[in-house]
């Protein structure tokens, strides 16, 4: 088949049209089409194809032990990780543009190069003393980070190529590399996969660990992004609520690893610092004894994690009442408002309700719904809740609460922070975490031990 030199690629996902046209079919993104002159087979330009050349097919199993990860020494990096970055792996570490990602990713480097490890930093963003600045503020100047400035991917592999290989490379950013091979603009997506497929292949070749560094676009994704996700072993999202010096590092794909497990850094004047007890952290201000708030034990990957949601029911003005959420699914806060008027009998739905989640961690986990229940009842009762207990267990829409995962876990973390009391799921088991554990069926037993009025609305 005749292949026209030029071709209509997607910007934001990466599929190649015929014509032009406003939205994209596979994505459906507007005006994400732009004109391509080569088509950019991935790893570089068109070649007639060879005759195939047969290779042996062989079985699973395997004599070599699991590879030896390369810790960087940033705890909570590492975990997220797996462990510490894979040999032979590319991992790319996505968020928002001045969340953090070169301070987390420079610490990283520099912990690994003090502790022996060959490390290579190649910003193309920044200029080499930009980076030495902001390594001195970090007090990090005396780390033995191999630094370059760059971003034409052939200078960049042919200086890689020339010493030892190094044990962690990292790319500050992806998308300001380009390759002499194709004729489009820096950070367009055939130049951005070219680039990642090349680091990538050299990853695979060499055994170096490949760091790759990409922003995140307005919707959430990374500029280019099932281009490269695709391409790489691990993908790490950095992410961060303004006005929050709070950032969680959180993995989406890992091929050698949990993709559960969050890191958890405060921003400091001095660089990114680990928050080993992040618990402590999204407690919010525990000191105020008013209604509305109410603590979650949650898990988050292997660790146990309280957080304080709060709300806040109110008077609605005029019009259509309005939900706002912050932390939480908009979906999920008006099912349990639903769930807590037409089983509970709450009267809850022609009020106003704002609902917050402390610190700025997003909570995904089903198990929120009876602690969020719980402030929302305390909200609009204007009862404070106990101080000393926290909540756990999902709601189905029938009203009924359901048990939850690793409830011991829960418990204990809870113990160990100092709440004496847990309202739970039935049949919730603990032993030794010294909880005085309350048991509720259902939204009305709920209801009934915050305290709250049953409203005419009840249906049940
Ligand atoms: P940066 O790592 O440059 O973000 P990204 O690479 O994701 O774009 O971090 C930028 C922000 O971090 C910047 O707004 C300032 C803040 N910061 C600190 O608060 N303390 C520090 O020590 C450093 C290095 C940065
Ligand atoms: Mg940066």
């Amino acid at each position: 088949m005749a292949r026209s030199s030029a071709t209509f690629v997607c910007q934001s996902c990466g599929a190649v049209h015929n014509k032009w046209s406003g939205r994209c079919d596979a994505c459906g993104g507007w005006n994400t089409i732009t004109e391509e002159a080569a088509p950019a087979p991935a790893g570089g330009g068109a070649r007639k194809p060879s005759k195939g050349r047969a290779f042996a097919l062989e079985g699973l199993k395997t004599d070599d032990a699991e590879p030896a990860r390369r810790a960087t020494g940033v705890g909570e990096f590492d975990r997220v990780c797996g462990g510490g970055l894979v040999p032979g792996s590319a991992l790319l570490v996505g968020g928002d543009p001045g969340v953090g990602k070169s301070t987390l990713i420079l610490q990283a480097l520099a912990a690994y190069a003090k502790a022996g490890g060959s490390a290579v930093y190649i910003s193309g963003e920044e200029a080499m003393a930009q980076v030495r600045l902001r390594a001195g503020r970090m007090g990090l100047a005396e780390a033995p980070v191999a630094l370059g400035s760059a971003t034409c991917i052939e200078d960049i592999l042919t200086t890689l190529d020339k010493g030892k290989t190094p044990g962690i490379v990292a790319i500050d950013s992806i998308q300001t590399i380009w390759t002499s091979a194709l004729e489009a603009a820096p950070g367009t997506i055939a130049q951005v996969r070219t680039s990642s497929f090349d680091l990538v292949r050299y990853a695979k070749a060499t055994g170096a660990a490949v760091i790759l560094v990409g922003h995140v676009t307005k919707d959430g994704q990374i500029a280019g992004p099932k281009a490269v996700e695709h391409l790489v072993d691990a993908v790490l999202y950095f992410e961060g609520e303004r006005g929050h010096q709070f950032r969680i590092l959180r993995a989406v794909k890992n091929r050698f690893g949990p993709t559960d497990e969050i890191g958890v850094f405060e921003m400091t004047g001095r660089g990114l610092a680990e928050v080993a007890n992040p618990s402590a952290l999204f407690l919010g201000d525990r000191d105020s004894a008013s209604p509305g708030t109410a603590v979650f034990a949650g898990i988050e990957g292997t660790r146990p994690l309280l957080v304080e949601i709060q709300a806040l029911v109110a008077e609605a003005g005029y019009g259509s009442p309005r939900r706002a959420v912050v932390g939480w699914d908009a979906g999920r806060l008006a099912m349990i408002l639903a769930v807590l008027d037409s089983r509970g009998g709450l009267g809850v739905s022609a009020h106003d309700v704002y609902l917050n989640v402390a610190g700025g961690l997003k909570i995904g986990e089903p198990a929120a719904d009876l602690a969020a229940a719980a402030a929302l009842v305390s909200s609009f009762a204007g009862l404070p809740l106990p101080r000393d207990t926290v909540y756990f267990g999902e709601i189905s829409l029938t009203g009924d609460i359901r048990p939850a995962p690793q409830a011991e876990l829960r418990l204990k973390e809870a113990a160990k922070l100092g709440f004496s009391a847990a309202v739970v799921p039935q049949d919730t088991r603990c032993e030794g975490a010294g909880l005085k554990l309350k048991t509720v069926r259902n939204v009305g037993e709920l209801l009934e031990f915050a305290g709250a009025p049953r409203g005419k609305s009840a249906r049940t």
